[in-house]
């Protein structure tokens, strides 16, 4: 015998939305149980629970997240805290206060013809509710050129204790809150970066993965309840090391899926929400991968563990050079002509670095802000064109690939919290796959699986 209880609860999800939405999935559970109860012939009763719900955000949730992902776009990502700027701007000579950073921000916003090629811009806090010099709110100036207005809800890596110097992502306390206010404001998507770390010795432990995939699920939930299109970003973090691609490939397949697990399990609406993951690239002292390889490994990553019903996956810059950014994008289409997703970007450095230089805080319109508003453009549109897979070049700032330039290799671990050191052991007995196998798969998916269980009981 087989019952089905709907249970009424504030899941983002509506019950059509669940009927229209998951039909085949549900109905296939039931044929399932069914199966199973007839030939045992057990009376046991399967409770299957539909979680129902109204969120009256989730068509627009649908529509932001499509428009997005929309092919030959992708996103700005300007988000960087106040701190970072600091450092961004002090590398060209620019002095970091508020009104530097506005014209800054101004400059990336207000380039003549961005909106063809961006579909979605990341802010800070700050910026968010800052104006352009002659008194047009910047969420104005980005809706005017079709560009949805994101913020960055997270606030930070704090470290783990107990790990050797893993860390988690703050931001949970009044998440809720804030994305209505940043909903209020003008924003519609939000951004959640978790840093997953891999180093020569060991992959991410099991307890960052839980802890991180977690807080991902839950800012997810957050953000659909109160009208933005989360952005999950676990970013399997390149560390320095000589561990070869096929182990980065392996590791991110390993997170993507248990993210995605409690994405499920938080009832997150896959079609209302947005992934930034790395590419696969190999350890930085190991010799750098074609744009070919990468894109083998990236995609056929993305195919094992992302759903269909993800609109886009946008991939962020950080190892890459602006020029590699842009090939491996491009070979990414190659690998993956019949993508279900639109693969796309959101990248910051690789379309910021080169901007920055060239504006070096000239005065608005001048030709220095003119120039650096061009080359903003230009590397947009080499990026649509990548994301079309018609990219040729040559590229706008074409460089030689320097896996060791500081820029690139900075791991942006901007940690809000005392010294980790109090807790660091030395690392557990946590094997690196080599080579990673079916069998060390299982035994590393039964046991985080037995450790989501028992949170779930004591939920
Ligand atoms: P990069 O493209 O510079 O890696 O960063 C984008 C970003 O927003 C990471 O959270």
């Amino acid at each position: 015998m087989l019952s089905i209880s709907f249970r009424k609860t504030r899941f983002p999800h509506s019950l059509t939305h669940y009927a229209a939405l998951n039909a085949t999935s549900t109905h296939r559970a039931i044929g399932k149980a069914s199966i199973r109860s007839s030939s045992t012939g057990s009376r046991r009763t399967n409770a299957i629970k539909v979680r129902a719900s109204s969120n009256p955000f989730e068509e627009e949730l649908c529509a932001t997240a499509k428009y997005i992902a929309t092919r030959g776009k992708g996103i700005l990502a300007s988000d960087e805290s106040n701190a970072t700027t600091g450092k961004r701007l002090d590398s060209v000579g620019v002095e970091n206060t508020e009104e530097n950073r506005r014209n800054w921000r101004q400059l990336l916003y207000t380039a003549p013809g961005l909106g063809q090629y961006i579909s979605g811009a990341i802010m800070f806090e700050e910026t968010l509710y800052q104006s352009s010099h002659d008194g047009v709110q910047f969420v104005d100036i980005l809706k005017k050129q079709g560009i949805v207005p994101g913020i960055k809800v997270d606030t930070g890596l704090q470290f783990l204790p107990g790990t050797d110097g893993e860390t988690t992502t703050q931001g949970l306390d009044n998440l809720a809150a804030r994305c209505e206010a940043y909903y209020k404001q003008g924003a519609r998507f939000a951004k959640w970066r978790a840093v997953l770390r891999i180093t020569d010795k060991e992959g991410p432990s099991n307890m960052a993965i839980l802890e991180n995939a977690h807080g991902l699920a839950r800012y997810a939930q957050i953000a659909q309840s109160n009208g933005l299109v989360p952005i999950v970003e676990p970013e399997v973090t390149l560390g320095p090391g000589s561990y070869g691609i096929e182990e980065t490939a392996y590791w991110s397949e390993y997170v993507y899926s248990h993210v995605m697990r409690l994405l499920n399990e938080y009832g997150v609406l896959k079609e209302g929400m947005l992934l930034k993951p790395n590419m696969c690239l190999p350890g930085l002292d190991a010799p750098s991968a074609s744009p070919e390889v990468v894109a083998k490994y990236t995609a056929r990553t993305m195919m094992r563990s992302i759903p269909a019903a993800v609109p886009g996956i946008h991939f962020l810059s950080g190892g890459m050079s602006e020029e590699e950014s842009t090939l491996n994008l491009q070979a990414l289409q190659d690998a993956c002509p019949d993508a279900p997703w639109s693969l796309t970007f959101s990248y910051g450095r690789a379309l910021q670095s080169s901007t920055l230089k060239t504006w070096a805080g000239a005065d608005i319109g001048s030709d220095g802000w003119n120039a650096a508003q061009d080359i903003l453009v230009k590397l947009a549109k080499a990026n649509s064109e990548a994301q079309l897979g018609q990219y040729k070049g040559p590229h706008p700032v074409g460089i030689e690939l320097d896996r060791h330039a500081p820029a690139l290799r900075t791991p942006r671990l901007t940690i809000h919290s005392h010294s980790h050191s109090r807790f660091a052991r030395s690392p557990g007995p946590r094997r690196r796959p080599h080579p990673p196998g079916p069998a060390h798969w299982r035994c590393r998916q039964v046991t985080t699986y037995c450790l989501l269980s028992l949170c779930n009981l004591l939920s």
